[in-house]
């Protein structure tokens, strides 16, 4: 044998474990989000520990900047004119700098509906009577991509063709990031409860009234979606506060629930349009027994926790994160090709574990048709995944439900 070649394998081999160490290394020192999931070569198992920990170090950089991301609303204006943070931009009239925020909807109700099918549905209110916000915000490389295209507005959206192409129209750059973030106004939660959540300031606008205030709101939840080069159907990562539901046990209060045996109403007792005037009868949410967080999930959250002790954001946990799942060596990257429905996608059908945001998707935790990827699948051609250019580009498309 010659004798370079033992040296040369030897740098070839741990060259390779150097670069997608088994089991992942945690951390979150660096402060950047990781270009993509990091999972060793031949490695053919359940890869749920390689991108579970992808979605923290994703999160612990994304939560320091997605404030300043471009919000929907300003991309997406009532009159289909270009995007811009003029005063007439947002619900509020507010003239916010870069980074203010503002959870309003012209409608007063498309900031507060859960997403159902591709349209919206009833909201949820937390135990104070005020109801979720919800806000989409788009970093600069996606922001970028949507005014390329134009595609705030309707006619120049692509037209996927008969018979339907193998690849979306158009597919946003490497490195996109699209975050969908639920809110809601702190009044009358506990000192020890408000000391757990992420607060901040934000324009509110009352959905009822249409009055818009000032206050202090708290962070719930948080989807992370980016686009990546092994996984060109996006990596989907959500996560959630902590004191949402029964589960932690020095949880100072539950914020979704009043800590009775009262069960969660099979369906969402409240309209979405009108909306009730502030503040409503709350009810219970719980995380479903059938989809409880995976296992392996918990145990990253654990580890993720400690090592973010000290901040904030040791109070929020990972609820799941999906990806497209193609069979054998893991570390080969899924060709775009690939939808993304159920069957293709972790944790596939039949799931036995969490799907959902408990915060944005609360009353579809036990359909497993109803992952992110799955139901996102259905903008795939069009807009690679992204509903909301779908549904907000002008003239907007938000489908309610029936009886409205
Ligand atoms: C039942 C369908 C459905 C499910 C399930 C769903 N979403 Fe969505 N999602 C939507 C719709 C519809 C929108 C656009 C809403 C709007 O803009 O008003 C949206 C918006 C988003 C956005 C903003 C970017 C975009 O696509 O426009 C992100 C990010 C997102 N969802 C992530 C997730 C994640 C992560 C999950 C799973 C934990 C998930 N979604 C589950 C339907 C769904």
């Amino acid at each position: 044998m010659p004798r370079f070649l033992p040296i040369f394998l030897f740098t070839v081999l741990s060259g390779l474990a150097a670069t997608c160490p088994n089991p992942p290394v945690p951390g979150v020192g660096s402060g950047a989000a990781p270009d993509d999931v990091c999972i060793p070569a031949g490695f053919t198992d359940l890869t749920i520990d390689f991108f579970d920990d992808y979605s923290w170090k994703a999160f612990a950089a994304t939560v320091k900047q997605f404030e300043h991301y471009h919000p929907l609303w300003e991309i997406f204006h009532e009159d289909g004119s270009e995007p811009g943070r003029g005063v007439n931009s947002n619900a509020c009239s507010a003239d916010v700098a870069p980074g203010e925020m503002v959870l309003a909807s012209f409608s007063g109700y498309h900031d507060i509906g859960q997403t159902f099918d591709g349209s919206l549905s009833s909201p949820i209110v937390a135990q104070n009577g005020r109801y979720v916000h919800y806000l989409t915000s788009y970093n600069e490389i996606a922001y970028q991509h949507i005014l390329k295209n134009k595609w705030y507005q309707r006619p120049n959206l692509p037209v996927v063709p008969v018979p339907r192409p193998a690849l979306p129209m158009s597919q946003f750059p490497l490195g996109a990031e699209v975050v969908k973030s639920a809110w809601v106004d702190m009044t009358g939660f506990t000192d020890a409860q408000r000391a757990r959540v992420y607060t901040r300031t934000a324009v509110v606008r009352d959905p009822a009234s249409g009055k818009c205030s000032t206050t202090t709101v708290g962070l719930l939840g948080i989807h992370i979606v980016r686009k990546t080069a092994s996984r060109p159907q996006w990596i989907w990562s959500s996560f959630e506060q902590v004191d949402l539901v029964p589960g932690t046990p020095d949880s100072p209060g539950y914020l979704l629930h009043d800590g009775t045996d009262s069960p969660m109403p099979a369906t969402n007792p409240l309209a979405l349009v009108p909306p009730a005037q502030q503040p409503v009868k709350p009810f219970n949410v719980v995380r479903s027994a059938k989809t409880p967080i995976h296992p392996q999930t918990v145990r990253t959250n654990a580890v993720y926790q400690r090592l973010l002790s000290g901040t904030i954001w040791r109070n929020y946990r990972l609820a799941v994160t999906q990806w497209p799942l193609a069979p054998g060596d893991q570390s080969i990257p899924v060709d775009a090709s690939q939808a993304g429905s159920v069957f293709q996608t972790f944790p596939g059908d039949g799931a036995t574990s969490a799907f959902s945001n408990l915060t944005m998707e609360t009353f579809q935790q036990a359909r497993a048709g109803q992952g992110c990827m799955n139901c996102h699948n259905r903008a795939r051609l069009a807009t690679d995944f992204m509903y909301s250019v779908l549904m907000h580009a002008f003239p907007a498309k938000i489908g309610l439900p029936g009886k409205y």
